[in-house]
């Protein structure tokens, strides 16, 4: 049996929605991470210290008995976020960063930030304070194509912020294309990026395979294969300015599968076995750990885990579908396999 233990991972993004919902899709990711950074993008956002707080009981209360699960809260950057939030969210132990998204971007993302000018004092803060700046890196201009909205995003704001802001830490989030992993590889050192498994597994034809597949609908889309190559390259590359965040984003069914589906894959099921896969057909199982349970922690200041993990390759089948508090979920590869679980305990 071949086993592969590593430093238990972290999650860097993640949605886990609320109320029933929250209850459902927390121990898929409890099981295999340690600590997850959790995407503020609720209805209403949270954008205040106290909503995260309050948000983070509600999160540690879905963690089933006997898991270690931390979960590291987000404020959500809107063009009202003031200077002071920032200083109190730096006083708060449990807010490890901010979310921007450009306003309309995705999934509740409403209340985004418009022009980022408006904004500048709040960065020039979190500068001060060094706490992150997350990044939907997506221009939302109806006459771009979405194919070409991160790229764009990196020539119209992402080289003007990197410029403006030597000393604030900024992720680019859920990075899709070539375009990103070549700017993030060349920027400087303050500059980093997530990874997401069904970016780094599919291309867009898993969107049109026989027809229309709204389970692999997210935003950014996923691109070409050559941007998946590029990806790949990167994330198994030991660069520690990549690493894991699954943008597991769950949906009911019903919502994906409708005359306007919503945006979102439900990834974290299986999350560790997808890696575990690329890593593999990469032949880079020996930069896993790097990436899921080293680079993370290093970018934002925190303790690597000081536990374990061990995934044994031995297939598994992924459900067809799970409940997501009373509806019917679809995880990403429903009804197929996977060639890799985490062991239980
Ligand atoms: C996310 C969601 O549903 O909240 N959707 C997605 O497609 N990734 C939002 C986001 O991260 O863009
Ligand atoms: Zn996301």
């Amino acid at each position: 049996m071949q086993t592969l233990t590593l430093t238990r991972p972290d999650d860097w993004h993640l949605h886990v929605r609320d109320g029933a919902m929250l209850a459902s899709v927390v121990p898929d990711t409890a099981r295999q991470f340690a600590r997850a950074i959790i995407m503020p993008n609720l209805k209403p956002p949270v954008a205040t210290v106290d909503l995260a707080l309050a948000y983070r009981k509600r999160i540690l209360a879905a963690v089933p008995e006997g898991m270690n699960f931390q979960p590291l809260m987000t404020l959500y950057l809107t063009e009202q976020t003031t200077p002071d939030d920032i200083h109190r969210a730096a006083d708060c132990p449990h807010v490890h960063a901010v979310k921007y998204y450009p306003a309309g971007a995705t999934t509740n993302a409403a209340s985004g930030v418009r022009e980022l000018d408006r904004v500048w004092p709040v960065l020039e803060a979190m500068q001060d304070v060094r706490l992150p700046l997350l990044m939907h890196g997506e221009v939302t201009d109806s006459d771009i194509d979405v194919f070409d909205r991160e790229a764009v995003f990196i020539e119209r704001h992402l080289s003007r912020l990197v410029d403006a802001f030597p000393e604030l830490p900024m992720v680019l989030e859920h990075i899709t294309t070539k375009d990103s992993a070549d700017f993030v590889r060349e920027g400087p050192a303050n500059l980093a990026a997530t990874v997401t498994a069904h970016h780094l597994l599919l291309n867009r034809n898993a969107m049109f395979e026989g027809g229309l597949r709204p389970h692999h609908y997210c935003l950014p889309l996923i691109k070409r294969e050559q941007h998946r190559q590029a990806l790949v390259q990167v994330a198994t590359s030991g660069n520690p300015k990549f690493f894991l965040g699954t943008d597991s984003a769950p949906h009911p069914r019903g919502a994906k599968e409708s005359d306007c589906g919503c945006a979102g894959i439900y990834s974290a099921r299986n999350a560790m076995a997808f890696y575990t896969e690329v890593f593999e057909d990469a032949v880079a199982l020996d930069k896993l750990e790097g990436f899921a349970s080293h680079h993370g922690p290093d970018f934002y200041g925190l303790p690597r885990n000081p536990d374990r993990i061990t995934l044994v390759r031995e297939e598994e089948a992924v459900p067809d579908q799970v409940d997501f508090g009373g509806e019917p979920g679809v995880p990403l590869r429903a009804g197929g396999k996977v060639r890799w679980r985490p062991l239980e305990g």
